[in-house]
């Protein structure tokens, strides 16, 4: 198991930060493929807690060399942030993180957009993190976004910056009736992260192909979840990249076949932040439950998540699309306490019972879950790491899970800590 790629089944905040910090010991390489900030991965080591946005979860371990791929977007104001931030707690950060050079640049402008787009949205908000990310991939796929090159080079990035500013100018100032950006301000700006960040911008492509080539052990971090891709998720309430497997060879430029095992990362319940439909979801007095003994508030906003029981439909998807060979189930913990545990095993869409996950998002937006209820577990769960110490109705949970996904369990997480870890293969 060389080449692990670990990616989020469900609607992001699996726990996929723990399941990397894990995995990476020994490590080569840890790359991050997709996202920007709008990510949060939070890893507690020794009562410490690191968040991260932007650099992968791998900066923890000695001797791992992190790379951010092309197909991130990157926040320079963020990642300097969060570099100092790391540092601050004893963090090495050096030759130690590549940043791709065509990675694309969120401009402040991106966030602004992000934030007057979601206003005009008014009740169809995407409840996006206000991060700029999907103004960033619009840039991008518009063809013409800033990438992290152009913050070295002061003639194109003067050209470019001009370029978008009228647009962006015209747009905030003439639709929206904001103030727009001064050209000066934001070069200069920009300028000053291109010289700070100037030693860490790299072709990481060229990077990852003596890696691979050359029998690097590597994990392939991912961001956000399966349901939130904008391509397989849950469109128009999605995120603007590829979360899913697919995205790990166009963000890093490794050929599909330098992956050897996937990794899904399930959180025992489902969660979900913004808006968007999400059939499980228990508003009331369960969905409490969920939130308060989970911890269930965004890392990155802080916003409370939306809670329900767990949805195998959406999770035989997620194995499907991205060819899951492990689920690492995370926070079983928070289960403990509940005689009997609802899974969603179908949908039923006007009146059909289905258990294939609808594609169509009208349809899905009409989807009623139908349950199956298994029994619950006496006592806790929280902390173990000795496999035969959990109770067999917390086993046969996780089993189910996985026989249905047509998975093996790689491990279970039964708390925040990287000791509170039941490895099963
Ligand atoms: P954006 O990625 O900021 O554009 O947000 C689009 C949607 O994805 C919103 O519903 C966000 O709440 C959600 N989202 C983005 N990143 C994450 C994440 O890391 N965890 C959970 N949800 C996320």
């Amino acid at each position: 198991m060389s080449r692990i790629a670990v990616i989020g089944a469900q609607w992001g905040d699996e726990g996929k930060g723990k399941v990397v910090d894990f995995l990476a010991e020994g490590m080569d390489v840890v790359a991050r493929y997709s996202g920007g900030p709008n990510a949060g991965h939070t890893v507690i080591i020794n009562g410490t807690k690191y968040i991260l946005h932007l650099i992968p979860s791998g900066i923890l371990r000695k001797g791992t060399t992190c790379v951010m791929g092309n197909g991130m977007v990157v926040d320079p104001e963020s990642l300097l942030e969060e570099m100092e931030q790391l540092r601050s707690l004893g963090v090495y950060i050096g030759e130690n993180l590549l940043i791709s050079e065509s990675a694309h640049v969120i401009m402040p402008y991106h966030k602004k957009l992000d934030a007057l787009n979601e206003r005009v949205k008014g009740k169809k908000q995407i409840g996006t993190t206000l991060r700029g990310i999907g103004p960033a991939y619009s840039d991008k796929a518009s063809r013409i976004g800033i990438r992290m090159c152009e913050l070295l080079d002061r003639d194109v990035l003067r050209e470019k910056l001009e370029f978008n500013l009228k647009l962006k100018n015209t747009l905030i100032e003439h639709f929206f009736g904001e103030r727009g950006y001064s050209f000066d301000e934001l070069y200069e700006k920009a300028i000053s992260w291109g010289e700070e960040l100037k030693p860490f911008i790299k072709n990481t492509t060229s990077f990852m192909k003596e890696a691979v080539s050359s029998g690097k052990s590597i994990l392939y971090e991912g961001a956000q979840g399966t349901m939130l891709d904008i391509d397989h998720g849950t469109y128009p309430y999605v995120t603007s990249s590829n979360p899913t497997i697919g995205g790990i060879s166009t963000g890093l430029g490794v050929p599909p076949t330098a992956v050897d095992q996937v990794v899904g990362v399930v959180k025992a319940y489902t969660t979900r932040v913004g808006g968007g439909p999400f059939p499980t979801e228990e508003t009331g007095a369960i969905g409490d439950e969920l939130r308060n003994k989970g911890g269930e508030y965004g890392a990155t906003t802080g916003r409370p998540r939306r809670c329900g029981w767990l949805d195998l439909v959406a999770l035989k998807y997620a194995a499907w699309v991205n060819g899951l060979n492990y689920i690492a189930v995370t926070k079983l913990d928070v289960l403990d306490g509940f005689d009997t545990i609802k899974v969603c095993v179908a949908y039923e869409i006007d009146g059909e019972i289905t258990e294939e996950f609808p594609t169509n998002h009208v349809s899905f937006m009409k989807a009623k879950p139908v349950y199956k209820e298994l029994p619950g577990w006496s006592g806790s769960v929280k902390g173990i790491s000795d496999r035969n110490k959990l109770p067999k109705e917390a086993v046969n949970y996780v089993n189910f899970i996985a026989e249905n996904m047509g998975v093996k369990v790689l491990l279970v997480s039964t708390g925040a800590e990287r000791r509170e870890t039941v490895v099963f293969e």
